[in-house]
């Protein structure tokens, strides 16, 4: 059998409904096949206006879409074999879920039988057999969105397309289902671009991330760097739960000053007079002996997660909170504690810019 490739290409595209209204800047990127690429970002910041470019429901006032190689703007949505998923579902009510999955399939010249055993084929691989006589309306929330999720895969499109199917999922289904999207989309090998606004689906089901942000791609890579190396301080303050600690502090000489206490600036051509320090929460810890550089403060608030307490410490000399992530076995309301700000976890952005400084 032939080996299809379905690379997806987006090239400089553009969507302005007007002067003031631009959902989708200046967005150029590239999903291989058996790439699971998440836009996320805020609500508004673009990521459906994106996926209705691809999917063709909207042209782009700049810039295109390719698909295989071939240029899609002048492609009818129905042509460019791509299939969606919606947050809504969009499940016809009139239908049977067998009914539902098929219709797509309907319209080109496959057999009845075909039709059925394809149907079937999927319908197992979701565990919808039981379900296939059952109209929408007699569906939970989850069955609707196995049903549409099986809709898109019987079609075997060139590429998937899902704006947020989970969000109308309670929590623990979302987490059940989000293991089986993962499990079903790696065996499909076809490029999957993923809307979503939630953090841990875009980390836990991606290979690539792109976060977006007033309709521009604010860093595209895989999950594990987006944490590492969060490229600016929209990223490092968007990604990352608790979110990171952010302070913009007065640099002197060679060291940025936090209340009491001096923290080393990373190498730079010339030091900024003011710069922005970030360390996440789970990367701060009780100081040890060895410990180079350490702050002291007062717990003011502790918020139980669990298996660790989120404190809020009020740095000495300033009135700066700092939450850290420590272990939930101790009381610590009220403690003095003494911290460790490890060089090679803290984040350097430039004020204006927001750009990332340390490598
Ligand atoms: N058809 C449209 N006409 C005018 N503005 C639109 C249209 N569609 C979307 N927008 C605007 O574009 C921005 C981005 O919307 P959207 O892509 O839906 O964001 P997201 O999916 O990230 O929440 C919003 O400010 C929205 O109001
Ligand atoms: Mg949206």
């Amino acid at each position: 059998m032939r080996k299809t490739v379905a690379k997806l290409e987006l090239k400089q595209l553009q969507k302005k409904y007007s002067p003031k209204v631009i959902p989708v800047r200046d967005i150029s990127l590239e999903v291989e096949d058996g790439e699971f690429l998440s836009l996320l970002g805020p609500s508004g910041c673009g990521k459906s206006t994106l996926l209705r470019l691809i999917a063709g429901l909207e042209q782009p006032s700049q810039g295109q879409v390719e698909i295989g190689g071939k240029n899609m703007n002048r492609v009818a949505p129905g042509d460019r074999n791509i299939a969606m998923v919606f947050q809504s579902y969009a499940l016809y009510p009139h239908m049977t879920a067998e009914e539902n999955i098929g219709t797509a399939l309907k319209l080109r010249k496959i057999s009845k039988s075909d039709i059925k055993s394809r149907v079937l084929e999927v319908a197992n691989k979701l565990g919808l057999e039981e379900l296939l006589e059952r109209k929408p309306a007699k569906m939970s929330g989850g069955q609707r969105q196995r049903v549409a999720l099986a809709r898109a895969l019987v079609r075997n499109p060139d590429v998937f397309l899902l704006d947020e199917p989970l969000s109308n999922l309670d929590a623990l289904l979302r987490e059940q289902v989000r293991a089986e999207l993962k499990f079903l989309f790696k065996q499909q090998n076809k490029p999957v671009v993923y809307v979503t606004h939630d953090q841990t689906e875009a980390m836990t089901l991606s290979s690539k991330v792109a976060v977006l942000y007033e309709g521009q791609v604010q860093q595209l890579d895989p999950p594990r760097r987006i944490y590492t190396h969060p490229a600016n301080e929209f990223v490092a303050s968007f990604v990352g739960s608790p979110q990171m600690n952010l302070f913009t502090l007065k640099c002197e000489g060679k060291a940025a000053i936090l209340g009491d206490f001096q923290i080393i600036l990373p190498d730079m051509p010339a030091v900024p007079p003011h710069i922005v320090l970030g360390i996440r929460p789970e990367d701060i810890r009780l100081a040890k002996p060895e410990d180079s550089q350490t702050i002291e403060g007062k717990v003011y608030l502790v918020e139980q997660l669990g298996k660790e307490n989120l404190i809020s410490v009020r740095i000495e000399g300033s009135d700066i909170t700092l939450r850290a992530l420590l272990p939930a076995d101790r009381n610590w309301e009220g403690d003095k504690l003494s911290l460790a700000i490890r060089d090679n976890l803290i984040h350097w952005f430039d004020v204006k810019s927001g750009d990332r400084l340390n490598v």
